[in-house]
C-alpha cells in the first residue's frame, strides 16, 4: 500500500472521522491518458472506465457507502470531438440498457444529475427509466453526473428561487442554506464526505461546488481504468483519519 494511505499522525482521536464516508464523490478522470500510454485509442479508455464504474459501485455497496456519485460527463466535456462524445454517449447508452439486472441485484438505486435537455430523448427515456425501476432499491445510491456543470446547477437554483419570490410563493428573507440545497440537482441526498479525483489533477472541475463545503479532498495519480476496490478502500481508511472540523476549532 502507497505510504500516502497509510493512517496518518492524528492529534484527537475523538475528533477524526473514524467511521465510512456516508456519501462519495468521484471525478473520474485519466480515461484518455491510460489509452494513450498503451497506444490504443481514447475511446478504449473510456471503454475501461466504463468497467471501472460497475466495479466502483459494487465495491463501494459492499464498503457501506450509501451515496456515491460520479462525474461521467460534464456540460464541458460536450466542447470534445464529435467522435469522442459519440464514444462516450453510446457507452452511456450501453450501460442504461445493460444494468439494471446488475443493479436489482445489489440492491442499487440510481439517479441521475445534470441538464438532461442536452442528451438525445432516447437517453433521457432510458435514464428515467432505470431511475423508476431502481426506485424501491435501498442499498447504494448511485448518483451518475452527465451533463452536469455546478455552476449551471446553482444558477437554475437561483432561477427556480426567483420564481417562487416572484410569484409570492416565498418571501426573499426566508432562503436559507437548506432551503437552496433542495432547490439543487441533489435535492434530498446529503452532503460529499469524500471526493476523490484520478490521475493526479488537483482540481475540482465544476463539480458539485456548493455541496463540497466540508468535504474531504483526496488525489490519486491513478488513472481512472486502472483504479479499483483495494484503492478505494485504502482511501476510505484514510479518510476515517481525518479530522473534520467544519469550521470549528
Ligand atoms: C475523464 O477522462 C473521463 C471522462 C470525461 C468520462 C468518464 C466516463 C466514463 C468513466 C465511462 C462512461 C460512464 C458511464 C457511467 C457508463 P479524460 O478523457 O479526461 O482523460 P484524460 O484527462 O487522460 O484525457
Amino acid at each position: 500500500m502507497p505510504a500516502l494511505y497509510k493512517h496518518r499522525f492524528s492529534c484527537s482521536f475523538l475528533m477524526s472521522a473514524s467511521h465510512i464516508p456516508h456519501h462519495v464523490a468521484i471525478i473520474m478522470d485519466g480515461n484518455g491518458r491510460w489509452a494513450t500510454k498503451r497506444g490504443l485509442p481514447r475511446s478504449m479508455g473510456h471503454k475501461k472506465g466504463a468497467e471501472t464504474v460497475k466495479e466502483i459501485t459494487r465495491a463501494a455497496g459492499e464498503l457501506g457507502v450509501k451515496y456515491l456519485t460520479l462525474y461521467a460527463f460534464s456540460t464541458e466535456n460536450w466542447q470534445r470531438s464529435p467522435d469522442e462524445v459519440e464514444t462516450l454517449m453510446g457507452l452511456l447508452r450501453q450501460y442504461l440498457k445493460s444494468d439494471l439486472q446488475e443493479l436489482q441485484k445489489n440492491n442499487v438505486r440510481i439517479r441521475f444529475i445534470g441538464e438532461r435537455d442536452m442528451l438525445a430523448p432516447d437517453i433521457t427515456a432510458a435514464m428515467a427509466k432505470l431511475e423508476a425501476d431502481t426506485a424501491g432499491n435501498d442499498g447504494l445510491t448511485l448518483c451518475v453526473a452527465l451533463s452536469y456543470g455546478s455552476r449551471q446547477e446553482i444558477v437554475s437554483a437561483v432561477k427556480k428561487a426567483a420564481a417562487l419570490v416572484k410569484k409570492g410563493d416565498l418571501q426573499a428573507e426566508d432562503i436559507d442554506a437548506k432551503m437552496f440545497s433542495e432547490m439543487l440537482y441533489t435535492q434530498a441526498m446529503p452532503d460529499p464526505d469524500l471526493v476523490i479525483r484520478t490521475s493526479g489533477e488537483q482540481r475540482v472541475s465544476n463539480y458539485l461546488l456548493w455541496q463540497i463545503a466540508y468535504s474531504e479532498l483526496f488525489f490519486t495519480k491513478t488513472l481512472w481504468p486502472d483504479f479499483n476496490k483495494d484503492e478505494l478502500t485504502a482511501i476510505i481508511n484514510d479518510f476515517k483519519t481525518r479530522e473534520r472540523r467544519y469550521g470549528k476549532n
